[in-house]
């Protein structure tokens, strides 16, 4: 039986379009607010379909020598498509990109999860410093 976390894959995200992509500084000031932007497909399109598309991007920091993640924010993408008339009739599609802030002292690493609807979890993450 697998574990929760053997769910998450992970690839190159220019190969696997399933892949959260995350744009953030490499390099930040201590206590000043930066933008982290996930999106999904970046380099390889993603389908926004009723039958297959993501349902949602979550957001963690781990700092450097801290025990546990703090969660920075979670987007849900909640339309797709359908509407009384059937699937993919409503012209109205909620794009895959979740945009944020916060700010840190501590260097350490974010963490980006995904979930398409049919193909499951995905995990992405990028080492950000401290000056
Ligand atoms: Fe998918």
């Amino acid at each position: 039986m697998a574990e929760f976390k053997e769910l998450f894959k992970s690839a190159d995200w220019k190969q696997e379009k399933h892949v959260p992509v995350i744009d953030a500084p490499d390099s930040v000031k201590k206590g000043e607010f930066f933008s982290v932007e996930v999106t999904i497909g970046k380099e390889v399109a993603h389908p926004n379909k009723t039958d297959h598309h993501i349902r949602w991007i979550d957001i963690y920091f781990q700092p450097e020598g801290s025990k546990f993640p703090y969660q920075i924010g979670k987007t849900e993408f909640s339309s797709h498509g359908v509407s009384t008339e059937g699937p993919d009739t409503s012209s109205v599609y909620t794009h895959h990109r979740a945009s944020l802030s916060f700010k840190t002292d501590k260097a350490g690493t974010l963490f980006a999860s995904s979930y398409c609807n049919i193909h499951g979890l995905w995990q992405n993450q990028k080492q950000i410093s401290v000056k």
